[in-house]
């Protein structure tokens, strides 16, 4: 039989972002492109969501911006090379489905494993402009282990930090299928981490690139703003004057070159920076070409989606997610005996 994209027998793959507003370059190193590389290798059924249920955790008191951040990231998605013939992309808040299913598994969620989970604490600890003191926000997790459970999927392609939301979620899978089976088999099979290898990438400061800490470099910055934003970034401390060696490894810009630039040019960064041969300013015009390529090509399919389109995908794909999450409920309510649910 020839290669079918539809085939089931491929194993699932599930992840979700949420729409914090336009994706930057860490967000994609960090995610996207593997998303990419995942999609394409054909060896995957994917499912790549925007979580904008779980933006509200955070962002209730004012969800104005939830609704355009949301067609902001999916159209970082589609620029980034996923493509709606060949994954399902959906948006969380169209499949109520993502909202039952935390109902259920919040039953059985011990109120101790929320509270340890890492991120409450530091989250809380971090956000303190907003009061997380919520139970949306403790049961964050539980919706996010539903997101997941819902596809069923083999693999969880998410970085470090997510891994111990991806842990909670087989807890609750197990404890799940320990209370409740259907005719004797399993409904929730436990999803393994898919850990997303992610290179060092500094912001503009030389600290992790982060939305938060406002020192991005944006998957749609034209190009002399990537380059303005360049020229700002903080090199080795102790390359004060332009006859001072330098070592790239202590510089910013030099983990920038690991990533993006070639092994040629690379070569000739520690070349350069060691030896005095060259300046600083120099160097940064060779980082910012070595981010231009990357990101023309991703500025060029972004340009290409009008708004129309991109509703016509989300809704598209979000039919095609709700059909399979339903599937999923329809065994969920019947081990729980909920015969009488939805109708
Ligand atoms: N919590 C994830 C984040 O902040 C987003 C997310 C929500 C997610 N639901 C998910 C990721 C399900 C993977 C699978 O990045
Ligand atoms: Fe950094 Fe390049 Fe300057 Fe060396 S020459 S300190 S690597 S910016």
């Amino acid at each position: 039989m020839s290669e079918s994209l539809n085939t089931s027998s491929r194993p699932r793959v599930l992840s979700g972002m949420r729409p914090t507003g336009k994706l930057h370059l860490g967000n994609y190193m960090g995610a996207l492109a593997n998303w990419v590389k995942l999609q394409d290798s054909g060896q995957y059924e994917c499912y790549f969501f925007i979580a904008d249920w779980h933006a509200l955790t955070s962002d209730y008191a004012d969800p104005s911006n939830i609704e355009p951040n949301s067609r902001e990231v999916m159209l970082d998605y589609l620029a980034a090379g996923l493509d709606p013939q060949k994954t399902v992309l959906f948006q969380q808040s169209r499949i109520l489905q993502h909202a039952e299913l935390p109902l259920l598994l919040g039953m059985i969620t011990p109120l101790g494993w929320l509270e340890r989970v890492p991120s409450y604490k530091e989250m809380q600890d971090n956000l303190t402009t907003k009061d997380l003191t919520t139970y949306g926000f403790l049961g964050y997790p539980v919706l996010m282990a539903s997101d997941i459970l819902l596809y069923q999927p083999k693999y969880v392609p998410v970085g470090q930090d997510q891994q111990a939301h991806v842990e909670l979620t087989r807890e609750v899978a197990r404890r799940f299928n320990n209370f409740y089976k259907l005719n004797g088999r399993e409904v929730l099979p436990e999803p393994d981490v898919l850990l997303t290898p992610s290179p060092k990438l500094p912001g503009t400061d030389g600290r992790k690139m982060s939305k938060s800490y406002g020192n991005t470099i944006e998957l749609n910055d034209p190009e002399p703003v990537v380059r303005q934003k360049l020229k700002t970034m903080v090199t080795d401390p102790a390359r004060i004057r332009r006859k001072d060696p330098g070592d790239p490894d202590k510089c910013p810009v030099g983990d920038l070159h690991k990533v993006f630039s070639t092994p040629e040019t690379l070569a000739r960064v520690y070349e350069g920076c060691r030896s005095a041969g060259i300046g600083c300013i120099e160097c940064k015009g060779w980082a910012a070409d070595a981010l231009v390529q990357i990101l023309n090509p991703i500025q060029e399919r972004r340009a290409r989606y009008t708004p129309g389109e991109v509703e016509d995908i989300l809704k598209d794909g979000s039919d095609r997610a709700r059909t399979r999450a339903e599937q999923t409920m329809t065994e969920v309510r019947a081990a729980m005996q909920l015969t009488s649910a939805g109708k």
